[in-house]
This record gives C-alpha cells, structure tokens and sequence, in this order.
C-alpha cells in the first residue's frame, strides 16, 4: 500500500513535470539557431518588448482595418490581416485579427492558417463559408449579417460571396502571426492544380447550396 502510494506520486509528479516542461509553441515559422558570439542580434520566438517606460495607448489601437481592401482582383477579394507585426500591443496577447472584403461573387481561395483557429463574423453581406477537414470532410454553411463561424486551426477554408451586394467579414485568431498558406499569391505555386481542384469541389459543394436554397425557396 505504501509502495502503491509512492508510485503513485512519483507517477503524478513525473507527468506534471513533462507537462511544465513542455516547449512553447512556436509563433513564426521558423527559427534556426544563430550562431552564438558576440555582436549578434537577438531574434527571439515573437517579438521583443517594447521599453516599459515608453509603452503608450496608442500601442493598442490599430487603424488597418478601417478602409476596405482593394478587391480588383482576379477573385474580387481582399485579405486584410493585422497582426502582431503590424499592431504593436497584440504582442504576446495570442491574438490578431483580418478584414476581409467580398464583392459580389467574389471568392478568397482554401488556405490555412497552421497556428491559429479563426472565429469569422460577418458585418455586412451573405457568404458561404467552409473547410475541409484531415479526413477529407467538407463543412459549409450559409452565413448573413451577424453570423459567426469558426475555422479550425490548420484546416482549408474557404468563402464565396454569395449575395447581392459586396460582403465584409471580421475574422478573430488565437495567435498573434497566425500565418496564411495557399493564398492567391500563393508560397505554394507548384501546389496551384491541387488548389484549383480543391476549388472546384468547394465550388460543387456551393452549387449543391444554391440549388437546396433555390428549390426551397420555390416549393
Ligand atoms: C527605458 O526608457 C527610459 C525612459 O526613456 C530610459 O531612461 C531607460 O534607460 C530605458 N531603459 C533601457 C533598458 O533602455
């Protein structure tokens, strides 16, 4: 009994240690060690804090998000997303925050963002918004004014203006650099087929919407 309560903390004690021992999660994509020495400048995992004594309120406010983004584009879409590089105060806060601007029939293309979930809520318009999990799933819905919507961390997601008027969307993330892949502009060119017929499958998933709405609808 005694040994069996021994074992048991040194049990407890050893799965508590490698939960605090844990390492951080990582907030950019890469950090390669530099080489130590001298004269070498501190790249730290985030950002450096800013001198506590010069810390002002405008630190904490951010004006990026006001105008829409230029959405002359080939998908008639804009990503605005402010984060921690862009929005001092956010640093360390685990949080950063996007606009994006639809018009009409505009689209933003699947990406992911690997370290952040993004709660979506729409300002102005109708969208369909969707992802995709590891499984293959594909997971839409309808969204109007005030709608809220949740992209896991790390799955495709995508998003169509479907309405009659331009569409603007305000988007949440649980990391301060929560990072975009697969965008437009895409780091992933070589990837562009894969993208396109992943669009392709959204864009049958949107039609199967539209149709269930049209034919609802008209009874
Ligand atoms: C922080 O800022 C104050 C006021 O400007 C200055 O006196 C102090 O030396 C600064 N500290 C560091 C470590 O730079």
């Amino acid at each position: 009994m005694k040994s069996c309560i021994l074992l048991c903390i040194f049990f407890f004690s050893t799965v508590s240690i490698n939960f605090s021992s844990a390492d951080p999660d990582s907030l950019q994509d890469t950090c390669p060690a530099a080489p130590t020495g001298k004269n070498t400048a501190i790249f730290i995992n985030g950002l450096p804090c800013k001198n506590q004594s010069t810390i002002t309120a405008s630190d904490f406010k951010t004006t990026k998000l006001k105008e829409p983004g230029d959405t002359d584009n080939f998908y008639r879409s804009a990503l605005t997303l402010v984060s921690a590089f862009d929005f001092p105060g956010l640093n360390t806060l685990g949080l950063s925050i996007a606009r994006t601007d639809l018009d009409v029939d505009g689209s933003v293309l699947p990406h992911s963002h690997p370290r952040a979930t993004e709660m979506v809520f729409v300002a102005e318009g109708v969208v369909i918004a969707g992802f995709l999990d590891t499984s293959g799933n594909y997971f839409q819905e309808v969204l109007r004014t005030g709608d809220v919507f949740v992209f896991p961390r790390g799955l495709l997601h995508v998003s169509f203006n479907v309405g009659f008027k331009a569409a603007t969307l305000y988007s949440v993330f649980n990391c301060q650099n929560p990072g975009v892949v697969g965008v437009n502009d895409a780091v992933f060119e070589p990837n562009m087929d894969m993208i396109d017929t992943i669009v392709k499958n959204f864009r049958s998933g949107e039609d199967r919407i539209r149709n269930v709405t049209f034919s609802s609808s008209n009874p």
